[in-house]
């Protein structure tokens, strides 16, 4: 299969490339196009056999349900019921944006699509391609991440082409993300809302606008293994570069010191080793390939560029990556969560 990339000017939305792609969708294919958190796979979310080739494309276990894009409130009435207020007071507060709640699902959403699950995720993106995608189609899009699974999320049109090339027919091109990890995602379902994925919104900022607690999913504070995380997709191995990843976390002479005497280690070995670190460390660092994730004060560039990091890494075909920690005020959580999931949780306090 040819894979068209179709450049889309966000000041200037080219119709007749989103009506191309619409009608891919229509006819139950699959469309890859951006949001504002990743670059999303959508197919037709009320069609079993549209959604069926999201899992085939990805190589994504059947049991691991897919995240609906509206583009109309109207529309989260036709997919869920029993919508709890709080769902509305959500929606007004971060809709369009990178928030995803989990509702009971009507009748018109088929098991394909939620894995099987009675619960559907619902998100509306905040992003004028994928608006007028969803508009122009008249579908609701199941969208998950647009990588094989197991791979890095894609923040750019060349990350989807990477792992899609040949295997879906459109890719539409806005550059690069603007927020670079995943949608936050809350389940509505629970007495207590509960967080099953950290994302830019933050815990603080939901009991705020709820006036009320919200609870983290135990089974994504702890290595896996111990409890389960409650979202399928939270329980896999996820966004693992082809290197063993270690974090290093420390004050920062030390991570720097520490790095710098495992490379040489490595090195010596014969192993070729990949660093990122921050524009205030890279220059200290020797190894292979040395990358920089952003300013350290600047935790929205270090979400905007960690899963191009990692696949920076896979390219270079690195044996180790060390990387140093990011634990951030406001976004850290999330972003950690993405890092230590990649190390299979593994850290080294110096
Ligand atoms: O930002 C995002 O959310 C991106 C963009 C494309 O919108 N999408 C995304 O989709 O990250 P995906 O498939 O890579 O991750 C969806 C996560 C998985 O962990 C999945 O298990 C979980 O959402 N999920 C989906 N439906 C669920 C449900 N009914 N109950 C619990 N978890 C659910
Ligand atoms: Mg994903």
């Amino acid at each position: 299969m040819n894979t068209d990339i179709f450049k889309i000017n966000i000041k200037q939305i080219d119709k007749k490339l989103i009506e191309y792609a619409a009608k891919k969708l229509q006819n139950g294919e699959l469309v890859a196009f951006p949001t504002e958190t990743v670059y999303g796979l959508g197919a037709d979310a009320l069609r079993p056999e549209a959604s069926e080739k999201i899992y085939a494309a990805k190589g994504r276990p059947s049991d691991n349900p897919l995240i609906i894009h509206i583009a109309e409130l109207s529309d989260l009435e036709r997919i869920a019921v029993d919508i709890p207020e709080d769902a509305y007071i959500l929606a007004e507060a971060f809709w369009p944006g990178p928030l995803t709640m989990v509702l009971k699902k009507s009748s018109a959403v088929p098991f394909t699509t939620t894995g099987g699950m009675d619960t559907v995720a619902v998100r509306m993106p905040e992003h004028p391609v994928a608006l007028e995608l969803i508009r122009q189609s008249g579908c609701l899009l199941a969208a998950p991440s647009a990588n094989r699974s197991g791979r890095p999320s894609p923040t750019s049109a060349e990350h989807v082409y990477e792992d899609f090339q040949g295997i879906i027919p459109v890719i539409l091109d806005s550059g690069s993300v603007s927020i670079g990890i995943e949608s936050t995602i809350i389940d509505l379902t629970e007495t207590t809302p509960m967080i099953l994925r950290p994302g830019y919104i933050t815990p603080d900022m939901l009991s705020e606008i709820l006036g009320k607690e919200v609870k983290m999913d135990p089974g994504i504070l702890e290595p896996e293994g111990k409890t389960r995380p409650k979202a399928p997709g939270m329980r896999y191995k996820h966004y693992a570069p082809n290197a063993d990843l270690l974090l290093v976390d420390g004050d920062r002479k030390s991570v720097v010191d520490f790095i710098n005497q495992k490379t040489r280690e490595q090195q010596e070995l014969g192993k070729k080793v990949g660093i990122i670190g921050t524009d205030e460390t890279v220059s200290q660092y020797c190894g292979d390939i040395i990358l920089s994730i952003g300013a350290r004060d600047d935790e929205d560039a270090i979400a905007r560029h960690l899963y191009a990091m990692l696949r920076e890494m896979d390219a270079a075909q690195v044996s180790i990556i060390y990387s140093e920690s990011f634990l951030t005020p406001r976004i850290g959580q999330a972003i950690m969560n993405r890092l230590l999931k990649a190390a299979g949780y593994q850290v080294l306090e110096v």
